[in-house]
C-alpha cells in the first residue's frame, strides 16, 4: 500500500485535483475499461468508489498495477490530483 509520506503521495495530496480535468484524463486512460462514465465494462463500475477506498487505496490501485488486466499508471502528481478529484465526486 502507498504511504503518507512518500513524496509522490505528497505531491499528489497537496495539490486541488480538477475534477473537470480529471474527468477527460479519465476518459482517455480508463473509461475502456470502466465505462465513460465510470458505469462499469470490463472494470467495474467505480460509482461511489471513494466511500469504498481512501485516497491512498485509490492512489495505490491507479499506480500500483496489482490486479490485472488493469495496467499500471504513472500519471504525474498534477494529473494523479486531477484523477483523484473526479473519483471522489463519484
Ligand atoms: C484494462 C482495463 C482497465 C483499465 C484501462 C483501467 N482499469 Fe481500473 N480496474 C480494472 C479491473 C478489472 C478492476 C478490478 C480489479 C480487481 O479488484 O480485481 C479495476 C479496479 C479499479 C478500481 C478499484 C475499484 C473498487 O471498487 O475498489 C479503481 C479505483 C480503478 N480501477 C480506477 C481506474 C482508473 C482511475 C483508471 C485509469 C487511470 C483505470 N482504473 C483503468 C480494469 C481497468
Amino acid at each position: 500500500m502507498v504511504q503518507a509520506s512518500d513524496p509522490y503521495v505528497k505531491a499528489v495530496l497537496s495539490q486541488n485535483g480538477n475534477p473537470v480535468q480529471g474527468h477527460a484524463i479519465f476518459q482517455i486512460n480508463c473509461a475502456g475499461c470502466h465505462g465513460l462514465e465510470a458505469d462499469g465494462r470490463v472494470g467495474p463500475s467505480l460509482q461511489g468508489v471513494s466511500k469504498r477506498k481512501s485516497p491512498y487505496g485509490l492512489i495505490h490501485q491507479v499506480i500500483s498495477g496489482e490486479t490485472p488486466p488493469m495496467p499500471k499508471f504513472q500519471p504525474s502528481p498534477r494529473e494523479m490530483a486531477d484523477l483523484l478529484s473526479y473519483l471522489e465526486t463519484l
